[in-house]
């Protein structure tokens, strides 16, 4: 079965713990658009590893992990993260593949990216990693590819074209003084060599694999509210988030996906600029960090806390086509008087139950909650769907009604074990 993992809300739901625990079922694992902007955090027994750029499956012997086409690649942070699995005794020769096709971060995408953001009137509030300019490079067919890398003659060409037009901008319009062909030649002529036997055709191996009925994990970064079309616009990055980029991001064709699983936290979080309906008041906001240690895995920067949308949430089942959802940090509710959902927007006096596509109304709804009772700390981890707390029970069907679709995952703590598996 091949299974695309989605994040519903803004990014930072999960999904790493999601696809480690799926990964174990299946043969093949595929992180399709994003760059090292996330970060997908796993828990395996005392170890915690953040993967910015790795499938998340990765840790599971026997696997194969692939890098798509769909993926920008910053060399530095991938050469990190493999040699900080080989220290961790983490094979990945043989079973690692980066598409030849994926486009490559360059020195001055990054710098333009944090320059771009420094002049910016209305911050988006990007990590600075260069993802934006990179995917702007890649439509304006100027990118250089992880193929470019393995042929010097090709990588020269395209770096000097690139420079020659890049220099005068970064001259004129930021006042900075451009990059030096030379280093940052030999410095990823460098990284070729390095990734050379990582480099492949994955679209052919994963087509091959499908027809073999081989399970694929479709493994998504980011999240829905952040896809570069129906995101909130422009406080968004700049990939295809939602599940239809599954399939621009890795060749494989949309008639061999068999189900998309979303994954949504039990309350809202989102890292960065822009609008935000059920953000959380700032003191309660301060508790819920702490208390969910809502920082950003990518940069630390403090997460901002709400209550859960459910007109946000239901529209990402909508567009990604999902059938279940997995409902993380359950435990972190734990210990409220009550809970708040959202279940419609209120805005000029008309009520709206459908999240707005116009920017102006999205930034001046006022969220219209639902209120359900809360439920104790509890010293015990619930185990199994009968040990959660009956107003735990509660919460979770009511998510289940209003999103119309089926709850099959709900997690309640970091590790492998903290996942119960339910059918409600
Ligand atoms: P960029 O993709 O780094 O340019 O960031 C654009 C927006 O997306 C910013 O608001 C970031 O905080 C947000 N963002 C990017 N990647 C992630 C992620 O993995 N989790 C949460 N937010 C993200």
């Amino acid at each position: 079965m091949n299974i695309v993992i989605i994040g519903t809300q803004w990014g930072d739901e999960g999904k790493g713990k999601i696809v480690d625990i799926l990964s174990q079922k299946v043969d093949y694992i595929v992180r399709y658009q994003g760059g090292n902007n996330a970060g997908h955090t796993v828990v395996v027994g005392d170890k915690e590893y953040i993967f910015h750029l790795m499938p998340s499956g990765i840790l599971h012997k026997h696997k194969v992990c692939c890098i798509g086409n769909g993926v920008v690649i910053d060399p530095l942070v991938l050469q990190n993260e493999i040699e900080g699995l080989k220290r961790a005794g983490i094979n990945i020769s043989g079973r690692f593949k980066i598409s030849s096709l994926a486009h490559v971060i360059m020195p001055y995408h990054r710098i333009l990216d944090q320059l771009r953001e420094a002049k910016r009137e209305h911050k988006i509030g990007t990590t600075g990693r260069g993802i934006g300019p990179c995917y702007a490079d890649k439509i304006n067919r100027c990118g250089i590819r992880m193929a470019d890398l393995l042929n010097p003659k090709v990588f020269a060409e395209k770096l000097k074209d690139n420079l020659k037009e890049k220099n005068e901008i970064f001259k004129k319009v930021y006042r900075h003084p451009g990059f030096d062909f030379k280093a940052i030649y030999r410095e990823y002529i460098n990284y070729g060599n390095l990734f050379a036997s990582y480099i492949s055709n994955t679209m052919l191996l994963l087509n091959e694999a499908a027809c073999d009925k081989k399970d694929i994990l479709f493994e998504g970064a980011q999240g829905t509210f952040l896809d570069i079309d129906f995101g909130t616009y422009p406080f968004v990055t700049s990939s295809s988030t939602t599940s239809g980029g599954a399939c621009i991001g890795s060749g494989v064709s949309p008639v061999k996906i068999d189900k998309v699983i979303g994954v949504a936290k039990a309350y809202t979080t989102r890292v960065g600029e822009g609008p935000f309906p059920t953000e959380f008041s700032l003191e309660f906001g301060k508790f819920m960090r702490k208390k969910g240690n809502e920082f950003g895995s990518t940069t630390g920067r403090p997460r901002r806390c709400g209550w859960f949308d459910a007109l946000m949430v239901r529209e990402a089942v909508m567009i990604n086509g999902i059938s279940e959802l997995v409902i993380m940090k359950m435990d972190v509710l734990n210990g409220l008087r009550k809970i708040k959902i959202c279940t419609a927007y209120r805005y000029k006096g008309k009520l709206l139950h459908e999240f707005p596509q116009d920017f102006e109304a999205l930034s001046k709804v006022k969220p219209v909650y639902e209120e359900a009772p809360g439920w104790p700390e509890t010293s015990n981890k619930p185990r199994c769907y009968k040990e959660l707390h009956p107003n735990a029970r509660v919460y979770l069907n009511r998510l289940r009604e209003m999103l119309k679709v089926k709850v099959n995952m709900v997690s309640v703590g970091s590790s492998r074990e903290d996942t119960i598996f339910l059918d409600c």
